[in-house]
């Protein structure tokens, strides 16, 4: 039976995309886990090319309007990952509901131990159609006042849906005083905050390099956070290996 995880924001740009394949790749590769990604996202999609593949025979989209089934959108990639892209071309929005895809999807992915939708920003029917879909979610902010009031304002939606959310995901944390703390953002969203990603070009430039960054740099401090989130939604255990300069930083900058 898998678990059903929506990674969604409320505000654009904050990097559900990024920790989606990220996660995804930490769980395969690291702990074996048996993991699908679905890009909900389906007017502005980008989950494929995080994983280095922009076009598809089949998509999302054929799926979601009965012209195919789900094991004809489902590609397979390097990590182990099992991706079901979307469409990037426009024209492929006609005739497309993501309403009533949550039984249509837990059947056909029940073999897996997770399946994470990559949502789109916003609360329109896009966003919350596939949020409907969810059986759990992670929120992601940054740390800032923007993103963290639309992360409030996706909580509060999710919890109208009687969907729990599992914990936060603080990222593009840069360490600067200007940016909220962990314990601010605590005190403003009563979630648990499950990981906290550093600010890092290492990111942008594995996306460059169309390879998730946990393969691209699998040491970075980056790649470590990410082991560590993937650690505790799997309740695998995990034991970061840093390097004798990372070790001193941690302790400089815990
Ligand atoms: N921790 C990070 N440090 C630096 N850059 C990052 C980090 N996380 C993501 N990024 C970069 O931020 C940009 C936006 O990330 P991403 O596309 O994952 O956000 P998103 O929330 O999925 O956006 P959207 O709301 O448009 O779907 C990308 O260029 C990505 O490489
Ligand atoms: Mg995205």
């Amino acid at each position: 039976m898998s678990r059903v995880i929506g990674i969604l924001s409320g505000k654009g740009g904050v990097g559900k995309t990024t920790i989606t394949a990220n996660l995804s790749s930490a769980l395969s590769l690291k702990f074996n886990k048996k993991v699908t990604v679905i890009d909900c996202n389906m007017t502005t999609s980008h989950l494929g090319m995080h994983f280095g593949i922009f076009f598809y025979p089949k998509t999302f989209n054929d799926f979601l309007k009965g012209n195919a089934e789900i094991k004809d959108v489902v590609f397979p990639h390097g990590t182990g990952v099992n991706i079901i892209p979307a469409s990037l071309n426009l024209s492929d929005l006609v005739g497309i509901d993501m309403a009533h895809i949550k039984e249509k999807l837990e059947d056909a992915l029940s073999n897996d131990d997770f399946v994470f939708l990559d949502i789109a920003p916003g609360f329109g029917k896009e966003a919350v159609s596939a949020m409907k879909a969810c059986q759990e979610a992670i929120l992601v902010t940054t740390p800032d006042l923007p993103s963290v009031t639309d992360a409030i304002k996706a909580k509060a939606v999710l919890d109208q849906m009687k969907i729990n959310t599992t914990g936060l995901v603080i990222n593009k944390i840069s360490g600067k005083k200007f940016e909220l703390k962990k314990e601010e953002i605590m005190q403003m969203i009563n979630l648990p905050v499950i990981a906290e990603i550093p600010f890092s070009f290492d990111f942008v430039e594995s996306l460059s390099n169309k390879t998730p960054l946990v393969v691209y740099k699998s040491n970075s401090n980056a790649s470590i956070e990410i082991f560590k989130l993937a650690s505790y939604i799997s309740g695998e255990s995990y034991k970061p290996k840093r390097n004798l300069i990372q070790m001193i930083m941690k302790i400089f900058k815990p």
